[in-house]
């Protein structure tokens, strides 16, 4: 880059605020290098001191990691409880009788709950799956809508020591059935249903659908959320407050090992089968909370939000594992961000006075695109700080994020990092680093992160390449739960020895990295992660298909659009009927939110000459409509012509 471009980056910079400098947790950028510095030249002290400061532990660790490529683990000898460090840890301090959620529900209703009362929760609802057998080792799919319960739920599972499985609520019957499967579980925690839009999502059917081919379960608690009709299943079905009543107030945490298994999310990768991510206990609970102050910079006065869905991995760590261990006053919403209108997020950032405020760039655009007097009906001034997460936020919806919503006063920190990673890993710190739109900037103390080539060489500045990872972090994920194989080629063996996020990146000649988005067959829609391969064995599941490709279309509000290219089996089909059938198709196959926004039938698919699909093409197709690369693999050039003139089905 010229020196004049240099300049003029660094004139485009957003330096802290000085109010906010002189509060936060890590004050400029040299307090920031002394931390990465120390974390990068002396890890295990670096760490140690994290986890004594952060948590309580009933034994300390002998290590504070042992690495044996590629499995990792850390603080090994310790003894530590996830829901002893959210709660009981707490009731000894000021916090005891501190709001730790704030909850609203879609239809207005509200809830006020201190640790203590939480604590009392969570002990009634352990004791519940204590006196029907459930113990350390168990696992839990838990099905729920975004109502405190579900954190409960959570919460009561790791004070055990059983590990849950969150299946976020938008999930069909068949994905839930097949999580189930993977995990044997022997439990499933559901409800009713959940409001959305004014609509009662039906949980508990979807359940009793899916429980039709999964022998493990022995039991289903249900928690009555909307009062909908159910069928309950005579001896394995419970209400939750039917065993609730008469519960013991007393359930002690249990002591469990620093690598316990705490829970498994699963996530889409680049086959058709979903991947159980494993996060265990000590490392994973160590990294959410150092990030509660490096990232968010929290403050015990503060009122916190995020947006996200407890079923996603920002839930997880951002709603119920972080801010709890941190003692953090959280606000949990259960609806959809543009209801009953498009100024539900201002109405509650207002009423509740959020000061810290995490959505993702989705929500952002599409609340931007209905215009500036929905932000502007309410009183923001209680935010101080802004964050953002799960895709890449274009500078324009930054910029409006910046001055609409924080008016120019709060720092925005965008936050990269993924289910696999278990918390953030390049985020600014907001006190310390001048921001870039639409940048992540630089890697937090302990994460040594690279852009590099196929051979793990760095590219140099401003140069495209992967983003790894190249040393073990606390909150990493473990292994692919049942799966140690596919753990260590998809993330250890693509680039030797260092992690492979899956993402591409670009880093300038100042440091700062800007993440590009996916190099595999995974695709982001709404911040929600999508494999095309998944998408396209449900299509072919559908009796009138023959093939199916699935790629990512560029979207202006959610990142990417679902587009599929198929091609049919011979009978005589209305395309306009069988597109509305496919879609409703995926839904009942994987969920709602996976449904394709297009539908393109071809009489035959790009591919190779040894038969494998040209996606890069047809994602050129729906991109540009037309084709520029290499083409010299194709079998049949005609194909591409008759792919790019056609119009897609749309939604
Ligand atoms: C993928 C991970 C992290 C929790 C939510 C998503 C993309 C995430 C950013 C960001 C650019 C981002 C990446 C990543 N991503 N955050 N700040 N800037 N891209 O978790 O479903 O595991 O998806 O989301 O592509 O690999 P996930």
């Amino acid at each position: 880059m010229s020196k004049h471009g240099a300049v003029e980056q660094q004139l485009s910079l957003y330096p802290p605020p000085e109010d906010f400098v002189r509060r936060a947790h890590v004050q400029g950028m040299n307090a920031y290098r002394e931390l990465y510095a120390r974390a990068e030249k002396q890890p295990e002290e670096f760490w140690g001191e994290v986890a004594e400061r952060e948590l309580f532990w009933f034994e300390k660790w002998r290590h504070v990691f042992e690495w044996d490529p590629p499995f990792a683990k850390w603080f090994t000898g310790g003894k530590i409880n996830a829901s002893y460090n959210c709660l009981d840890r707490h009731l000894a301090t000021r916090r005891r009788n501190k709001i730790a959620i704030i909850w609203e529900g879609e239809p207005g209703d509200q809830r006020m709950i201190s640790y203590f009362e939480l604590h009392r929760l969570v002990c009634r609802f352990a004791n519940v799956l204590k006196s029907r057998g459930w113990k350390t080792g168990d696992r839990a799919i838990i099905y729920m809508p975004m109502v405190p319960e579900l954190a409960v739920a959570m919460l009561a599972c790791a004070r055990l020591g059983i590990t849950h499985s969150v299946v976020f609520g938008g999930f069909s019957a068949e994905a839930l059935k097949a999580r189930v499967q993977d995990l044997e579980a022997g439990l499933v925690i559901t409800a009713d249903g959940g409001w959305r839009r004014g609509r009662e999502i039906r949980l508990k059917a979807t359940v009793d659908e899916a429980l039709a081919e999964c022998p493990t379960v022995r039991d289903v608690i249900v928690y009555r959320r909307t009062g909908g009709q159910v069928s309950m299943q005579e001896g394995r079905d419970f209400w939750w407050h039917e065993l609730d009543e008469g519960a013991s107030e007393v359930c002690p945490a249990v002591p469990l090992d620093a690598e316990h298994p705490l829970y498994v999310l699963y996530t889409s990768g680049t086959t058709g089968k979903p991947k159980g991510i494993l996060h265990t206990t000590g490392g994973y609970l160590t990294q959410c909370a150092a990030t509660m102050k490096w990232v968010f910079d929290l403050r015990e006065e503060d009122t916190y939000w995020c947006t996200a869905d407890i079923g996603w991995v920002t839930g997880h760590s951002y709603i119920v594992y972080g801010p709890l261990a941190a003692g953090a006053t959280s606000v949990v919403y259960e609806g959809a961000p543009d209801f009953p209108q498009y100024d539900r997020f201002w109405r509650i950032v207002e009423k509740y006075g959020v000061s810290i405020f995490y959505t993702s760039p989705t929500a952002i655009r599409a609340l931007l695109r209905q215009g500036d007097k929905w932000p502007e009906m309410h009183d923001l001034s209680t935010l101080r700080l802004l964050g953002s997460v799960g895709e890449p936020i274009n500078p324009a919806a930054w910029e409006w994020y910046h001055r609409v919503i924080g008016k120019g006063r709060c720092p925005i920190v965008d936050t990269w990092w993924q289910t696999e990673t278990g918390a953030i890993m390049i985020s600014p710190m907001p006190g310390a680093t001048p921001l870039k739109p639409g940048s992540a900037s630089f890697p937090l103390p302990g994460v040594i992160a690279d852009v590099v080539d196929m051979n793990g060489d760095p590219v140099g500045p401003d140069k495209e390449g992967f983003l790894v990872i190249k040393r073990p972090w606390p909150a990493m994920l473990r292994t692919i739960w049942r799966d140690p194989e596919r753990y260590k080629s998809q993330y250890w063996n693509r680039v030797p020895g260092v992690y492979f996020t899956g993402d591409a990146a670009r880093r300038d000649s100042n440091g700062y990295f800007t993440v590009l988005g996916r190099v595999d067959d995974v695709m982001n829609v709404s911040g929600h992660r999508l494999s095309t391969m998944e998408i396209e064995s449900a299509l072919v599941r559908h009796p009138s298909v023959a093939e199916a490709a699935v790629v990512g279309r560029p979207d202006e509000v959610t990142g990417q659009a679902v587009c599929a290219f198929i091609t049919l089996k011979k009978g005589n089909w209305d395309h306009k009927k069988l597109s509305d059938e496919l879609r409703q198709w995926v839904a009942h196959e994987i969920g709602a939110f996976a449904r394709p926004a297009e539908i393109r039938f071809a009489e035959a698919l790009p591919k190779t000459r040894s038969g494998k699909i040209m996606r890069r093409l047809l994602r050129e197709i729906v991109t540009t409509r037309a084709v520029t690369g290499d083409v010299t693999t194709l079998e049949d050039m005609a194909v591409i012509g008759r792919l790019a003139e056609q119009r897609g089905e749309e939604e």
